[in-house]
This record gives C-alpha cells, structure tokens and sequence, in this order.
C-alpha cells in the first residue's frame, strides 16, 4: 500500500510538471508554485488578504498574472467588456459551483454555469428586482431603519462602543429578512447572532465556497458526506429558516401584509411560473448575497466619510439644504435620495475604493479562444477581472486613483458612463448583481438618516483592519455621538 501511494503520488507531481512545462500559457508570470499547485492560491486565499495580493501581483508582474494553473487575473481595462459584456460566451467557472444550493440539478442564479439556463432563471423573477418593485420594498425598508436609528441612539445614550461592521451587517440581514420573507432576522434588537445567521452564512456559504471553489471537486465528495452521515452543516442552519417560512406561507399563514420577496413567489408558483426549489434559491441568495455586501457597503462609505470630514461636511450641507427647501422628508424616501447628487457620488466612491467582492469574478474562456490584455488565451481556461485591481488603474481614475474623492462623479454624462463602465463593484453584464438596486435602496434611505443626527468616531485605532473570503469585511470600533440628544441637552 506505501509503495501504492508513493508511486501515485510520484506520477500525479510528473504529470503536473510535465504539463505545466508544455501548457501553451507556460511562460505567463506570477508566483513560482502557482505554476504546478492550486495549493499557492488556496493558502493566500485563507490568509484572508487575497484583494492586495492580487494588486501586488498586477504590479509586478503585469497586465496578466498567474493564480493557478489554470487560472489568470487580468488587469485590463477592455478585458471588461471581452469577458463580461453582453453577448459574451464567456460562462461562469466551477468556481462558484460551492456557493450554490447543495441541489447540483437546480441552481440558484448566482452559481448556474451554462449561460442559457442562468438567463431563463434570471428571467423568471427578475422582475421582483426591478426599479418598478423597489417602491413596494419602502415601508420595509423604513420600519427597519427606524429600528436601527433607536439602537444607535441607545448605544450613544450609554457611550457605548462596537463594532461598525457587524452592526450594519444586523441592519442589512434584518432589512433583507423583512424585504425576502416579511420578518426582520430580529438582530437589532438581540445585539448580537441570535440563531447564529451571520455565522452560518459567513462558513457556509462565503467561507465554504471561497475555499472549495478553488477545488470544486471536492464539492459533490462533501454533499454525498453530507448527506451519508447526519452531521450538522451551516447550509442547514440557513435552510431551516428559510423552509420554516416557505412553509407557512404556502398553508396560507402569512407572516406580512405586504408583498415580499415571498408573497410575489407563491403568487409565480400557484401561477404555475416557478417550482419550490426556484423559490428556495431566491430567498437563499438574497440571504447569501444581499446581506453582507450592504453591511460591508455602509460601513465603507461611513468609514471613508470619517476618514475624510470635507467631504461629510458637503453631505451635510446637501443634507441640511435640502431639508430645508423641503425636499428630504424624515423618512427619506429613495426618489427624495437619489436628488442628493453627492450623497450618490460618495456612495460610488467608497464602492470603487472598497468593492465587496475581492477576488476576481472568475469564467471560462469559450469555444475558439479569446485575445486578452494582447494574448491568445485558450478555450476552457479560467480568467477574470478583480475589482480592486481594476478600480486601482490610473489609465480609468486618473493619477489620484488612491484618493478617496467623490467628486470624479460629479461629471459630464459621458465621462460618467465611461467611469460606470469600468466600475466592478456589482459585477458586470449578464451577470451583474440581480439585488444592486435594493442595495441602493437602503443605502439611499437609511445614510442621510443616519449622517444627518449621529458622528461616527472611531475608538482606539482609527484605522479599520479587513479579512477577506470572497468577502472583504472590515472591523473597527466606533462611538456614536447622537446630535439630537446633545441638542436636547444643551436647551435643558
Ligand atoms: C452593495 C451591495 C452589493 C454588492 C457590492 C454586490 C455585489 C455583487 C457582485 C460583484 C455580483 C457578481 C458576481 C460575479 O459576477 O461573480 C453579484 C451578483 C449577485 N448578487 Fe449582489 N451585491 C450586492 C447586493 C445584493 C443584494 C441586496 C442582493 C439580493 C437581494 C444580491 C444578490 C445577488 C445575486 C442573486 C447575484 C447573482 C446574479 C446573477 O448571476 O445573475 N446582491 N453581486
């Protein structure tokens, strides 16, 4: 058996050496073991700083640089639109098989690979998304905004500390459980990850997938264990939430007279438009992938603000001028937001400077090749654009491209649609993010809230740390200073 072994692992090390030295991308740089082994990229991935290891790739080695054997981050601005842009044949890679649903028949939109099946699903509920429905979603919006300005007024009242991220990751799970299944998830109230949701969501899906995405092989192994042995996973701990209030909404027991996420489902299903594993996936990726990225979103924007008080001040002042003319009300409502012109500008800039997503957006080059960044690349290999490193290009930003500066928005139209076009914050084309227009639904509703009554100031380190899975989540601690309580003060 060690004699087995030993010459298995022998041949499988020379056929690795073998191709690397004939693949026709051998003499592409990067990182000298990223040649012959996923293993480089699967270790620089856990230690969790992958968004600046990629940058620093880019810079020393160029337009084009190795990840893996098969796998290339490219640094080009018309890369874009080549992989990305509509009527690309360009598909997802495996990559993000572990993100999905454990069904491998039916996907959910975020990890179906084949093109036309992703457009057919899409299409079935894209709708729900819509510019049109976003009006629908205001109230639930509101009563959790409400929630969320109580709690920070509390934790000013009581000059207490906490931490920036994780209570706008309760605010954006919260928003979205009312938004998807007509209840808050209840964390702005508890403090704290009562039913354990974000942790589920943060190994189960973002940690499990970023890992196992780079060696999608091993997923099916891990379901069929899975399933074999009755261990407790963090999939289940988000589908037993999600199955408890599909299940009572399909007896009729409605959680909420509103129309959520899904009410309008079951209304498709009885309809005979979409089959319960298509509603699963729906309120499993709004959970998945709407809730983090907003929380990191906010914090982004409050932390560059902060980082930045000329540019608070302006917000202010757009904040303070427009009350006054009588068109902010309180709430805010998101026709009323998206007047504030640099309050629009600051949210596009600290997205630019702080994309969600870290890694690059990874698919797979089509039938008879692709030219990228000057280079034939071949049918079947993996390559993608990160966000970081692009929104990082000075030949796109100009020379102040590492400032934080919202008035590059603040520009002519077509200037401004040559920026959108390079912008990678919610992905690009077919597959670019379904829920961008919820996520700016909240933003637009809960910052001027939020900027006009409480200061954000930083405790300790005024300087937040990041990790990274896919995600790139920020920690720093901070104080509230609540103005309206100081005013009541002041007068008493
Ligand atoms: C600021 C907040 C958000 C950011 C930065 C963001 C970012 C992204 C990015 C970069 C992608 C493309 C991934 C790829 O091409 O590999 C994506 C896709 C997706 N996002 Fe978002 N997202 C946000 C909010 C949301 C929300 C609120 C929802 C749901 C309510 C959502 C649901 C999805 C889904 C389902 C996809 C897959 C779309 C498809 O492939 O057709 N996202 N998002």
């Amino acid at each position: 058996m060690p004699v087995l072994i030993a010459v298995s692992s022998a041949l499988l090390i020379l056929y690795y050496l073998i191709s690397s030295l004939f693949a026709p991308l051998r003499d592409v740089p990067g990182p000298a073991l990223a040649r012959y082994t996923r293993l480089w990229e699967l270790y620089k991935n856990w230690q969790g700083q992958f968004e600046h290891v990629t940058v620093a790739l880019h810079k020393r080695y160029g337009p084009i640089v190795r990840l893996a054997p098969n796998r290339y981050s490219i640094s080009d601005p018309k890369a874009i639109h080549t992989i990305y842009g509509f009527g690309s044949k360009f598909s997802k890679s495996d990559y993000y098989t572990p993100f999905g649903a454990p069904s491998m028949d039916h996907k959910d939109v975020f990890s179906e690979m084949s093109n036309e099946k992703h457009a057919l699903e899409r299409k079935k509920t894209s709708n729900m998304y819509s510019m049109s429905s976003l009006v629908s979603y205001e109230p639930f919006v509101d009563k959790v905004n409400g929630e969320f300005m109580d709690a920070l007024a509390d934790h000013s009242q009581h000059g207490r500390a906490f931490d920036l991220f994780t209570w706008m990751q309760f605010y954006a799970f919260d928003v979205i459980g009312e938004i998807t299944l007509g209840r808050s998830f209840g964390l702005i109230e508890a403090g704290y990850d009562k039913d354990g949701l974000l942790h589920a969501v943060h190994v189960g899906s973002v940690t499990y997938g970023s890992t196992l995405g780079l060696v999608p092989e091993i997923h099916p192994w891990y379901l069929w264990f899975q399933n074999v042995f009755p261990i407790e996973s963090h999939w289940r701990t988000v589908q037993r939430v999600i199955q408890r209030e599909i299940g009572a909404r399909m007896q009729g027991v409605s959680a909420s007279d509103r129309k959520d996420f899904l009410e309008k489902c079951v209304e498709l299903n009885k309809a005979g438009k979409v089959d319960e594993f298509t509603i699963n996936n729906v309120l499993g990726s709004n959970i998945g992938a709407g809730s983090d990225t907003t929380g990191i979103s906010i914090t982004a924007i409050i932390y560059f603000l902060v980082k930045h008080p000329h540019c608070l001040r302006k917000i202010h002042d757009e904040i303070d001028t427009a009350t006054r003319q009588g068109k902010l009300s309180n709430p805010t409502t998101f026709q009323e937001g998206q007047k504030l012109t640099y309050l629009q500008a600051t949210i596009k800039e600290a997205l630019r400077l702080h994309a969600a997503v870290g890694q690059i957006l990874s698919r797979v080059v089509p039938e008879g090749g692709a030219q990228l960044a000057g280079r034939h690349f071949p049918q079947g290999t993996v390559v993608g654009v990160n966000a970081w490193v692009i929104h990082g290009d000075e030949s796109i930003w100009g020379k102040d491209v590492h400032e934080f500066r919202p008035e590059r928005w603040l520009v002519d139209k077509e200037h401004i649609a040559f920026l959108d076009q390079h912008f990678l914050a919610f992905g690009a084309g077919a597959r670019t993010c379904i829920g961008k227009n919820i996520s700016l639904l909240e933003m637009t509703k809960l910052l001027p809230q939020l900027l006009r009554r409480f200061d954000f100031v930083p405790v300790g380190n005024s300087q937040w740390t990041t990790t990274s899975m896919w995600f790139v989540k920020q920690k720093i601690q901070v104080k509230v200073i609540d103005r309206d309580l100081e005013t009541s003060r002041n007068v008493s």
